[in-house]
């Protein structure tokens, strides 16, 4: 059961909102304009994009997601937005070709670009699902360069802490093997030239760093796919319960109000 481990909570701090209002501002939307927000989860962006586009005729945002239960939790969060101008498709970024047929003027992939193997491929069908003028936009807070020098010592110390607090109270590990297969993730340069290797222009690609708060390593020690990353194999349960001891741990011993992140933001155009 994952239900209990969704990006609900993280997603309501404000520091997330920000980066991700930034985005959408960065791709100066037009009121009727036809946008996808790809890997909508549990709809946080798919309501800044309703936002943008609703008051102009023929709006509409296909919400394109692979788990139908955050789906269903995306579909409670905008039940007060009119049906007529989101659509939710249950798919993922790989398939985007046969999910969404007609051209439309932006898509957007925020938070969840490196959760996929095949980038190139997908990268291709979007560029191919635009309209000439259309533009691609994500965000990533997962990319080589994120963990800012002066926050490695928070983060080792996280780590560490949370892995002991597993092993002492509940007698488990993460699965080595799991855990050395894990990709590197792309550098800022590698997807400046994956857009610009598959016909891209890039126009807008800044680094924000975001101050995020012991609340917000909490929140994010409940989502699913944040555990299965770092403490792969392991049940839900305790690996968030490890992380988030560890965090407070470790923001109480260094004495932390809060440690930094960079999000990387891009925009491309199809040209
Ligand atoms: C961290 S959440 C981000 C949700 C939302 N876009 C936001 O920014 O708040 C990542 C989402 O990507 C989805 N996802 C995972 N793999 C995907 C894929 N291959 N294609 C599209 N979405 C995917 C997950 O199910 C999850 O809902």
């Amino acid at each position: 059961m994952t239900d209990n481990f969704t990006l609900e909570s993280f997603s309501q701090n404000p520091f997330y909102q920000e980066v991700n209002r930034r985005l959408v501002a960065l791709a100066r939307l037009r009121p009727g304009q036809r946008v996808v927000d790809l890997g909508a989860g549990t709809g946080a962006v798919t309501r800044l994009l309703v936002s943008e586009v609703a008051c102009g005729e023929n709006a509409e945002v296909i919400a394109v997601e692979p788990s139908q239960s955050a789906i269903e939790v995306a579909r409670r969060n905008l039940e007060n937005l009119s049906d007529a101008v989101v659509r939710f498709v249950q798919g993922g970024a790989e398939r985007f070709s046969q999910l969404v047929r007609k051209p439309v003027d932006a898509v957007f992939f925020c938070n969840a670009i490196h959760l996929v193997k095949e980038k190139a491929a997908v990268v291709q069908q979007v560029y191919g699902g635009l309209r000439e003028g259309g533009t691609f936009s994500f965000n990533t807070s997962f990319f080589q360069g994120a963990e800012p020098p002066e926050s490695l010592q928070f983060y080792r110390r996280w780590m560490m802490k949370a892995l002991r607090f597993l092993r002492e109270q509940h007698g488990l590990a993460p699965d080595k093997a799991m855990r050395a297969l894990a990709r590197q993730p792309l550098s800022r340069d590698d997807y400046v030239a994956l857009l610009e290797g598959n016909g891209f222009r890039v126009r807008e690609n800044e680094i924000v760093p975001v101050p995020m708060t012991l609340k917000g390593f909490e929140d994010i020690s409940q989502y699913s796919l944040f555990i299965e990353g770092a403490m792969p194999g392991v049940p839900f349960g305790p690996a968030s319960e490890a992380l988030k001891h560890g965090a407070r741990g470790a923001f109480q011993e260094l004495g932390l109000e809060t440690s930094p992140r960079n999000w990387l933001l891009v925009v491309a155009c199809k040209e």
